[in-house]
């Protein structure tokens, strides 16, 4: 599957090549393991193409503006679909440091991580190229009571079992460990058949030392996905993903928004709610109305994973090999969670070039690392886990 993976992006990044600066050149060098290295020469699309096929980066061509700018569905002359994210944020990154991220990026494959095809550092400003994914991203299924009829349980829980399986190779098995630090159901897109791809990995790492634009507090204001130790004193490890990959295991069960203030104030914040319903023996009361008929093992099992992946302390969150196992074997009992910590929310942040500080949390510190300024981001991991031995697929 991966040398097919591989097969198919490369025979992507060919057909594009034409379009590319300079592009038709031939095979580039090859590294030690026998991949093709992916030369500067051959990452770069020509602004003017990208203009061309966006139509001039036209309103009737955005498909959406987050935290890091606009991005723009383009079409290229050879029928190719791309989407091109304009990063209009300032980066104390030079157009170098720049290229050298993106190279980096470009080997990250999996089939559940939306494939990068390149970028464009042309003038001023920066922009990434990637697929384009014909049914956007899960908030707009999962929270609009229509469209959510169309994910139903063995979807969702495919859908689950992808992110999982993202999460997993950008922490355990991708050849550069990534933490992602923006998990959320907007940055999770769907293809044509509703199969997951995790967007934005690494965004991180082309704005090193402002750790303030990953997490859009400047839009939303709030987010509810954040892991309690990195809200309030900016420690970051892969547990700080894994907490939000567990706000947003909760929301695809219950198709609701992690935090919703026109719901009674006892379902409110999504992960209150759900620990109180787990107490009381309620848990599946949980589970998306809309959803007609569904799997109750995989629907609790599910939700008890949730609220693991939310746990107050960092070593009793599982790493994302326990998730997976967790997910994909019979015989596993999970273990018992204990009350959620609290999510990274409503309180005031401010922005310094080393951590996000918020008023509202106190946290359980193991095993996590300080987010690092400057350059040297630190993209450090904790393997502590609760009882589950790592496997190991031969990487
Ligand atoms: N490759 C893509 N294919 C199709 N649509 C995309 C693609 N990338 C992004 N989009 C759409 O554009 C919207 C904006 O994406 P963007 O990543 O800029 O914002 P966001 O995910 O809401 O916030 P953040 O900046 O924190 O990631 C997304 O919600 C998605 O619907
Ligand atoms: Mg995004």
């Amino acid at each position: 599957m991966l040398a097919l993976m591989r097969f198919l992006s490369k025979l992507c990044a060919c057909l594009l090549k034409r379009f590319k600066r300079g592009g038709g050149r031939g095979g580039g060098a090859t590294d030690d393991a026998g991949d093709e290295v992916v030369d500067s020469f051959d990452i770069f699309f020509e602004l003017r193409a990208l203009q061309i096929a966006t139509n001039f980066f036209s309103e009737l061509n955005k498909l959406g503006h987050g935290g890091f700018g606009p991005v723009y569905k383009g079409l290229m002359p050879n029928g190719q679909e791309v989407a091109v994210k304009k990063l209009s944020l300032e980066s104390r990154q030079g157009r170098r440091e720049f290229t050298n991220e993106v190279k980096l990026l470009l080997k990250l494959q999996h089939k559940n991580l939306v494939t990068l095809f390149g970028c464009c550092a042309e003038g001023p400003e920066k922009m990434l190229i990637y697929e384009y994914l014909p049914n956007k991203s899960l908030d707009y299924f999962l929270f609009d009571k229509e469209k959510s009829a169309s994910l139903d349980w063995p979807t969702r829980f495919r859908i689950v079992t992808g992110i999982t399986r993202g999460l997993q190779y950008l922490h355990e098995e991708a050849p550069l460990r990534i933490i992602h630090r923006d998990i959320k159901a907007s940055n999770i897109l769907l293809d044509e058949h509703l199969n997951p791809k995790i967007s934005d990995f690494g965004l991180a790492r082309l704005f090193p030392g402002d750790d303030t634009h990953v997490n859009t507090f400047r839009i939303s204001g709030t987010h509810g996905y954040m892991a309690p130790e990195y809200a309030m004193h900016g420690y970051l490890s892969v547990k700080t993903d894994v907490f939000s990959y567990g706000v947003l295991v909760l929301e695809i069960v219950s198709g609701r928004k992690n935090h919703d203030t026109k719901l009674s104030s006892e379902k409110q914040d999504l992960l209150n709610y759900t620990w109180m319903l787990y107490q009381a023996g309620r848990t599946l009361e949980l589970i998306d109305p809309t959803i007609a008929k569904y799997n109750a093992d995989e629907a609790a099992m599910c939700i008890q994973l949730g609220l693991l992946c939310c746990q107050q302390s960092v070593a009793e969150r599982p790493d994302m090999n326990a998730v997976h196992l967790m997910l994909v074997s019979d015989s596993f009992t999970l273990p018992r969670p204990g009350k959620p910590g609290i999510q990274g929310r409503g309180g005031r942040w401010t922005t310094s070039s080393s951590a996000l500080t918020n008023t509202n949390a106190s946290s359980t510190l193991t095993g996590a690392t300080k987010a690092s300024g400057g350059g040297s981001f630190v993209e450090e991991y904790s393997r502590n886990s609760i009882s589950v031995s790592s496997i190991d697929e031969g990487r």
